[in-house]
């Protein structure tokens, strides 16, 4: 199948499974333990129906959404996803590209391969950066200087990642970056995928990460500087490090992995700009909640204080509606676009973007919606009504019974 020819992400996924060895397809595709939290993210989607309003003068919808004072042309942006260049060589910069050529954010992951100030080019205005914050704090510092540097105004703290999560195909498969070889069953497995073993080798085999080269000791391969970054991370980061890192950037700063409502608030009251409600895509605690479970409850905290966005298990523009109906204010995607860039770079990516926008736009319009920001409650319905009367099913704790 040709990248032009899939009309959905599911059929992207199918030409990243056949272009891609099998360990590393797992290690986009899988999940932690059973795998509970990804089937949790698509049931929750799944579980709203969107409620059309016909008859409607909708010729003037447009599905543009202003975030941070800045116009996007979708209401959908690219998660952070890290050393995906061993998928695509040089798969940061056709990330970033798409994401300018499709005018929508790019987040720059803190893991991946590609060097900030090139990337940033690349998606001219649009990238985000997510920073890992390290021991090696003189370095952090240095990062934060050069994504002011590149025009970098938007900071992304990822909160869940740091501890380790047991994602069961990786274990299998005996799959870790760091230790990624070519012993015998890889080499098997490699040759049935000759695409990418070419793409691989002819561009240097195990790509670098280039934004930490210059900090790692002199000499360094792709090897070293990787063990260099990952030697420097602290462990999962805590509030005095979000209070910290509020006074050294004078940019947005948003924290990614916010699944409590409390949480939310003290966000809020450090002076975090923004919240990704995330459960990074099942990736880390299976039993954690379906995002869209609980964004009622988190906007119902701390949507007026802060803005909410929300990621995991997005696979449809009618996924981003609901999302949006439920009062998130924007979007990500990580996999969906992971798998174009598989499938296809750059190209693979901008094929999956624009699914996803078409899908929106026809969604929009048989919602018989003008302005995404008009969506709420009253185009859902779930377990036989309207959901305007529900309550959300956290509710926040009092101040004075919050830590
Ligand atoms: C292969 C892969 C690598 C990822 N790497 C990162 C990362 O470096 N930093 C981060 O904050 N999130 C990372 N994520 C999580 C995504 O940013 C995002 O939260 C998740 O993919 C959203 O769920 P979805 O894939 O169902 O859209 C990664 C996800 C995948 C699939």
């Amino acid at each position: 199948m040709k990248i032009a020819g899939a009309v959905n992400i599911e059929d992207l996924r199918q030409e990243a499974k056949r272009y891609l060895p099998a360990m590393l397809f797992d290690f986009i595709d899988g999940g932690a333990e059973d795998e509970q939290g990804i089937a949790r993210n698509r049931a929750s989607f799944d579980a709203y129906r969107l409620l059309p309003r016909y008859l409607r003068d909708f010729s003037a919808a447009s599905q543009s959404v202003t975030l941070f004072g800045r116009q996007y042309a979708s209401p959908f942006g690219i998660a952070p996803t890290g050393s995906a260049a061993v998928f695509r060589p040089d798969a940061d910069l056709l990330l970033a590209r798409a994401a300018a050529r499709a005018d929508v954010p790019f987040v720059m992951s803190g893991a991946s391969n590609g060097l900030i100030e090139a990337c940033a080019q690349a998606a001219s205005g649009r990238m985000w950066f997510q920073l890992y914050m390290t021991r090696h704090r003189a370095h952090d510092e240095d990062i934060l200087r050069r994504l002011r540097d590149a025009g970098v105004d938007t900071l992304v703290v990822t909160v869940d990642s740091e501890a380790r999560s047991r994602r069961e195909r990786d274990l299998r498969n005996r799959f870790s970056f760091g230790s990624f070889s070519f012993k015998p069953s890889v080499v098997c497995e490699a040759l049935r995928h000759p695409a990418w073993l070419y793409s691989y080798f002819s561009n240097g085999g195990m790509p670098t990460m280039e934004n930490w080269v210059r900090y790692a000791p002199p000499g360094s391969g792709a090897r070293d500087v990787m063990r260099y970054f990952h030697s420097g991370l602290p462990g999962m980061p805590r509030w005095e490090d979000v209070d910290r890192l509020r006074r050294l950037w004078p940019g947005r700063l948003v924290l990614k992995g916010i699944l409590h409502p409390d949480d939310a608030l003290r966000a809020a009251e450090l002076g975090v700009d923004g919240i990704i409600v995330s459960n990074h895509g099942g990736r880390q605690l299976d039993r954690a909640p379906a995002t869209i479970e609980v964004l009622p409850a988190i906007v119902a905290a701390a949507g007026d204080r802060l803005t909410v966005m929300l990621d995991s298990g997005l696979r449809r523009g009618a996924d981003m509606l609901v999302a949006l109906a439920l009062g998130a204010r924007f979007t990500f995607v990580g996999r969906a676009t992971l798998y174009g860039l598989a499938a296809g770079g750059q190209a693979g990516v901008e094929r999956a973007i624009a699914i996803l926008r078409d899908e929106v736009d026809a969604n929009q319009r048989q919602l018989g919606c003008v302005d995404l920001r008009d969506l709420g409650h009253e185009n859902l319905w779930k377990d036989g009504r309207i959901t305007a009367a529900s309550m959300p099913a956290v509710q926040p704790l009092r101040k004075e019974e919050r830590k």
